[in-house]
């Protein structure tokens, strides 16, 4: 068929489908519907000249039209053409949970499920199953294919789930799939949806009236591809899933009986209302982790921005940073301020040359000669300071495999119980994408070779965030967004004021990341040249706004990211020191995406409260009621503004620093400079 009579056939499927859900249509009784608990989202479920759609309303608005759902095989027709739904069944779900740690103590999993049963009518008559959750914030759904003859090993080269808009929402996102930038260290870009070409998800969009925030994500990733999503053609309207390629090609290598992971779509009627999303966590299953009492949430400094600034090197040589006398510095650095850990980058052998090149010459076991690993684990204990071990692979995901028991085993053994490791490449040396299957498989096997040597993990160049916290809680952060790293390259430009404001509502309703903020040498002073273009290479912010951000960019692993010195004879690092890192509640308070954000959060069992607001390019000022408070009783706020004239790109130095005694029926008064920020500590007047 052309793409115009394609066009056309689709256009009359969708009015005969919408026909269908229609109250008073005749074949009414052919659809099947689904509610939230509240009512306000509805799953419609149907099927038309023998394919299967599902659509999405909420309020009894659309918000997805009716789109296809399908799979489709190597080497046989599409599951997609001749589908009958042959049964369904109902549950529904209510119980509330608790974290170990994040951004809020206790999740409620409420639910209702419809399980739809589907059968080809033709040869070779494939059988699966699709189930839908629908939560008051939005709905999950998946697709379920059990043990049958006619599908036994199979090789998925596309998954045919569509999410065909109902509305050409604007949209946030960055783009997926580039030619040798396999990654997720861009810029966000905002669009109609019907411009959006290969992106990545979480997508976050608001539809034109304004009234719905729909996030487009996938939960539950364990053994299959990454999905992207590709964007509209032929109706401008419609995305489709692209999910990471293998080397070759294929998408998904498996056996029945199979899950794929569940595709979602978070619901609200305000963008504040996103965060903190806990959808992706209630698609998750529960920990299997019954000790998790060496899982710690903690504030870090480290051996890293050094190398960043050119100070320091990764490689051996005169300015070698993980040396023994320097990490012994930065230990009693940690011990002297409250830091719950040090990262020590450039520990271990295969530095040397071009390391983005170096896959397979990392040794994980191996230190450099200036490096004392034992004395240095065994120094960091004394001081109740924990070492995180770097891991970088440069891809060299075989390598890393080969060693990871022995490396794993040896850090156990030393008391080093946190590791970071990294991914700098796209493709794999094998050739598959870095968000391929095999990556994922990958990933999913340090998780769980880490929680058995009972160690936490914070991964660089990840697999977005799909809720592996829930089941793992050593899988504790990651970066997979531009972080403040790109501030101290040239050539790059550095990360613009607004861009904060939108990871709040994009990156970060996947789960934690590990931004590290807290850089005080805004224009980067101590660093010395090297590519850094002086023009380019600062920080795009306000001193205040590197505070706000420990609690608006959540992470339980939160980095202190400057040079100790650069802390020296600064009273604003008291915040640092100060602000928690485990929270019992997080209340957004206001915020537009791109614009600006004001968050509270509730220090885990403790009375203390914390405030952190930033803006884009532009300065403004609100008066934030502090209602969250506890009644009846009083409370100082140590306040932490812009000072005086201050603005992110001439003078972005001045904290003004101050108390007030606040109340739960006081306002907060907060001006925010040009590209800056303000941070808070709420805590009860003794
Ligand atoms: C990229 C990571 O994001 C960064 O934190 C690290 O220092 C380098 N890779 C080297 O591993
Ligand atoms: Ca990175």
């Amino acid at each position: 068929m052309d793409k115009w009579n394609r066009l056309l056939a689709r256009s009359v499927a969708l009015v005969a489908f919408t026909a269908m859900l229609a109250p008073a249509a005749a074949a009414a009784q052919d659809t099947i519907k689904v509610k939230s608990p509240d009512g306000r989202n509805e799953i419609g479920v149907a099927t038309h000249e023998g394919r299967l759609y599902y659509l999405l309303n909420r309020d009894g608005r659309p918000i997805l039209m009716p789109s296809m759902l399908g799979m489709e095989f190597r080497g046989s027709r599409p599951v997609r053409d001749s589908l009958r739904i042959t049964g369904q069944s109902r549950s529904t779900f209510d119980q509330t949970w608790t974290q170990p740690w994040g951004e809020v103590a206790r999740v409620r999993d409420h639910h209702n499920e419809l399980r739809i049963s589907v059968v080809e009518t033709t040869a070779p008559s494939r059988k699966f199953d699709v189930v839908f959750r629908v939560f008051n914030d939005g709905v999950g759904f998946r697709y379920e294919f059990p043990d049958q003859p006619s599908l036994k090993d199979f090789v998925i080269s596309e998954e045919l789930t569509e999410f065909s808009l109902a509305d050409n929402a604007k949209s946030w996102w960055i783009p997926s799939n580039r030619p040798r930038l396999d990654r997720s260290e861009f810029l966000y870009s905002s669009s109609p949806a019907s411009v959006m070409d290969s992106v990545q998800t979480p997508i976050t969009m608001q539809t034109t009236d304004g009234k719905t925030f729909i996030v487009l994500h996938e939960a539950n990733l364990v053994d299959y591809a990454r999905m992207n999503i590709k964007g509209p053609y032929m109706d401008n309207r419609t995305l489709h899933v692209a999910l990471a390629p293998l080397a070759g090609g294929d998408k998904v290598r498996g056996r029945t009986p199979f899950v794929t992971p569940w595709r979602t779509l978070q619901l609200a009627d305000r963008a504040i209302d996103l965060s903190p999303s806990v959808l992706g966590l209630n698609l998750n299953p529960p920990s299997v982790l019954t000790d998790v009492s060496w899982i710690k949430p903690m504030k870090y400094v480290g051996i890293w921005w050094g190398m960043h600034i050119n100070t320091m090197t990764w490689n051996s040589g005169p300015k070698h940073g993980a040396t023994t006398a320097n990490t012994k510095r930065y230990i009693d650095f940690a011990a002297a301020n409250g830091f719950g850990g040090v990262l020590v980058e450039g520990w271990n052998v295969g530095w040397d040359g071009d390391w983005i090149k170096n896959a397979n010459a990392f040794s994980f076991t191996q230190p450099y000669p200036d490096y004392d690993l034992p004395g240095l684990a065994a120094y960091a204990k004394s001081k109740g300071v924990h070492l995180i071990a770097h891991n970088e692979t440069s891809g060299g995901v075989v390598n890393y495999e080969r060693q990871m028991d022995s490396a794993f085993a040896l850090y156990h053994r030393l008391g080093i119980d946190a590791i970071k490791s990294g991914y700098v490449t796209d493709t794999t040396p094998e050739g598959h994408s870095h968000h391929s299957q095999f990556m994922v498989r990958h990933y999913r096997k340090v998780i769980e070779t880490a929680a058995k040597n009972k160690i936490m993990m914070d991964v660089h160049e990840p697999i977005h965030d799909t809720g592996e916290r829930r089941t793992y809680p050593n899988m504790m952060s990651r970066e997979g967004a531009r972080g403040q790293e790109y501030n101290a390259w040239s050539g790059e430009g550095g990360n613009p004021p607004e861009h904060e404001t939108i990871l709040f509502f994009t990156r970060m309703l996947a789960g934690p990341m590990d931004f590290t903020p807290g850089v005080f040498d805004i224009l980067i002073e101590r660093g010395t040249g090297r590519p850094r273009r002086p023009e380019e290479s600062r920080i795009r912010t306000t001193l205040a706004k590197q505070l706000a951000l420990y609690i608006v960019l959540y992470s339980p692993l939160q980095m202190a990211a400057d040079l100790p010195e650069n802390y020296e004879h600064q009273p604003a690092f008291q915040f640092i020191r100060d602000v928690a890192v485990d929270w019992d509640e997080s209340h957004v308070l206001d915020g537009r995406i791109g614009d600006y954000v004001i968050v509270a959060r509730k220090a885990k069992n403790s009375p203390e409260w914390f405030l952190g607001a930033i803006t884009d390019e532009e300065g403004r000022t609100f008066d934030v009621p502090l209602s969250f408070l506890a009644k009846g009783q009083s409370y100082v706020a140590e306040v932490y503004a812009d000072g005086p004239g201050a603005n992110w790109k001439t003078n972005p130095l001045p904290v003004a620093i101050s108390k007030q005694t606040v109340t739960a029926g006081s306002k907060l008064h907060i001006v925010l400079a040009p590209g800056g920020g303000q941070a808070v500590r709420i805590r009860p007047a003794k």
